[in-house]
C-alpha cells in the first residue's frame, strides 16, 4: 500500500532526511523504485551490450524496447508514438528545433522575459549565428492572465519566425494562457515550440490539442523519471523538419527514429520511465495534484503573511508558486541566489529564488514528499532571518 503523502511517503526516495526540500521544480527527484527499475536496466545492458543496443535500442521494423517506452509517455500526454521522440532533456529538444529551422536577417525569434536562461541564450546564439533577432515580450510583475495576453498582442511583430512559449515559467511558476497565445501567434504566421519543461506530471497534457508544432516536456521533473528523461513532440508537419543536434546512423529515417540512436549513450532513463509513469499513475495524479493545491494554499497564506506577494493569481499556478518578496529598491541581480544559499547553507531549506523584472523573486515547489510543517518552517525561517533591502 501507498504511504500517506507528506512525511509518511518520503521513505519511497532517498532524500535527505534532516532537510526542508522545497524546490521538486528544479532537477525533480526520483523515487527509489525507478531507481531500482533503470539499475535492472544498467546491469542488462552490461551483461551483453550487443543484445542490448541491438534489440532494444537501435531502430528496426519490428519496434524497439524504447520505441515502446516513448508509447506509454505518448499515450500519457495523448499523442502517438510517432511524433514523440526522448531527448535528453528540454535544453536538448529546443536546440534540436531551433538548429532545424533555418532564420535569415529580419527573421525574428520570440521569447519573454520569463524564459529560462539557457534557452535565451540559445535563442541569442541563434540569432548570432544567422542574422536574426531576438524579440522579447516584457512582462512585468505581478501579472495576470489579461496582462500577458495584451502584452503577447502589443509585442508581436509579422516577421516573427518561431515562437518559444514556457508552459509554466521557471522563476515565476506561472501557468502561461497557451491556447490563447498559440492562436495569436498561428495568426501572425509564427511557428510554435513550447517550452513545457514543467508541464509533464505538474499539469494533465493533451499535447496535440494545445496546437503547437513542438513541445518540449521533461519527465525528470514533475514525472518522477530518472535524470536525463524528457520528450520533443513534433506535429506531423513539423515532424518532416526536425533533426537532432547530432547526426547519426538513422537520420535518413526522420524523425522520431534519427533521434532514437545518435551514438552510444546510457538510455536507462528512457526505459525506466514507464516504471516513473507507473509510480505516478499508482499515486493517483488527481490525489496528488489536490494535495499539491493544498500545500500552495498554505504556502500562499503563511509567505503573504510575513508581506510576500504572489507574482500572479492562484489559478495561474499549479504545484509551484512564486512571490515577490518586498524591497525598499530594486532587487539586484544576485540577490536571489544569494538568499537560495543562504537558506541552504545555514537553515537546510531548499527553495528557488530570482531577480526578475527588478524584483526578488521566491518560488516554492509543493511535491507529495512535503508537509505543512515544512512550509511553516520555511515561512517562520524566512520571516526571522528577513531578505536584503526588506520593506
Ligand atoms: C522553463 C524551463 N525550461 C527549460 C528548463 C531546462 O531543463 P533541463 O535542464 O532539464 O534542460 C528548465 C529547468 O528548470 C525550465 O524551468
Amino acid at each position: 500500500m501507498t504511504p500517506a503523502f507528506g512525511r509518511p511517503i518520503r521513505k519511497l526516495w532517498g532524500l535527505a532526511d534532516d532537510a526542508t526540500l522545497l524546490n521538486h521544480g528544479s532537477f525533480g527527484a526520483c523515487p527509489l523504485e525507478v531507481l531500482k527499475a533503470q539499475d535492472i536496466l544498467r546491469r542488462e545492458m552490461e551483461y551483453q551490450p550487443d543484445v542490448f543496443f541491438r534489440d532494444k535500442i537501435l531502430p528496426q521494423p519490428g519496434g524497439t524496447a524504447l520505441r515502446t517506452a516513448i508509447g506509454h509517455l505518448a499515450t500519457f500526454v495523448k499523442a502517438t508514438g510517432d511524433n514523440l521522440a526522448f531527448v535528453e532533456n528540454a535544453s536538448v529538444g529546443i536546440q534540436a528545433v531551433l538548429r532545424s529551422l533555418a532564420f535569415s536577417p529580419g527573421d525574428r525569434i520570440l521569447i519573454t522575459n520569463h524564459t529560462y536562461n539557457a534557452m535565451r541564450l540559445m535563442v541569442e546564439t541563434r540569432c548570432a549565428e544567422t542574422g536574426a533577432e531576438p524579440l522579447v515580450v516584457q512582462i512585468p510583475l505581478p501579472v495576470n492572465r489579461d496582462d500577458i495576453l495584451s502584452r503577447f498582442r502589443e509585442a508581436l511583430t509579422p516577421n516573427v519566425k518561431l515562437a518559444i512559449i514556457d508552459h509554466i515559467t521557471s522563476p515565476t511558476a506561472l501557468i502561461f494562457p497557451l491556447e490563447e497565445i498559440i492562436a495569436l501567434l498561428r495568426q501572425n504566421g509564427a511557428r510554435v515550440l513550447v517550452d513545457g519543461a514543467h508541464g509533464v506530471g505538474q499539469i494533465p497534457l493533451d499535447v496535440p490539442k494545445l496546437g503547437a508544432d513542438w513541445y518540449v516536456s521533461n519527465a525528470h521533473k514533475w514525472l518522477f523519471a530518472p535524470k536525463g528523461s524528457a520528450f520533443l513532440y513534433a506535429s506531423p508537419t513539423a515532424a518532416r523538419e526536425t533533426q537532432p543536434n547530432l547526426i547519426s546512423h538513422f537520420v535518413h529515417m526522420g524523425f522520431p527514429w534519427s533521434f532514437d540512436y545518435i551514438g552510444t549513450r546510457d538510455n536507462t532513463a528512457w526505459l525506466a520511465t514507464p516504471a516513473a509513469l507507473k509510480f505516478f499513475q499508482d499515486l493517483g495524479p488527481d490525489d496528488v495534484r489536490t494535495y499539491q493545491k493544498r500545500l500552495i494554499a498554505t504556502g500562499s497564506d503563511l509567505l503573504s503573511a510575513i508581506g510576500a506577494a504572489p507574482v500572479g493569481p492562484a489559478t495561474m499556478s499549479a504545484a509551484m508558486r512564486s512571490f515577490i518578496l518586498p524591497q525598499t529598491r530594486p532587487a539586484a541581480a544576485d540577490e536571489g541566489p544569494a538568499l537560495m544559499r543562504r537558506l541552504w547553507t545555514d537553515e537546510h531549506i531548499q527553495i528557488a529564488a530570482n531577480t526578475l523584472d527588478g524584483k526578488l523573486v521566491i518560488r516554492i515547489s509543493a511535491q507529495v514528499y512535503v508537509t505543512q510543517d515544512d512550509l511553516r518552517h520555511f515561512a517562520a525561517t524566512l520571516d526571522r532571518i528577513g531578505w536584503p533591502g526588506r520593506a
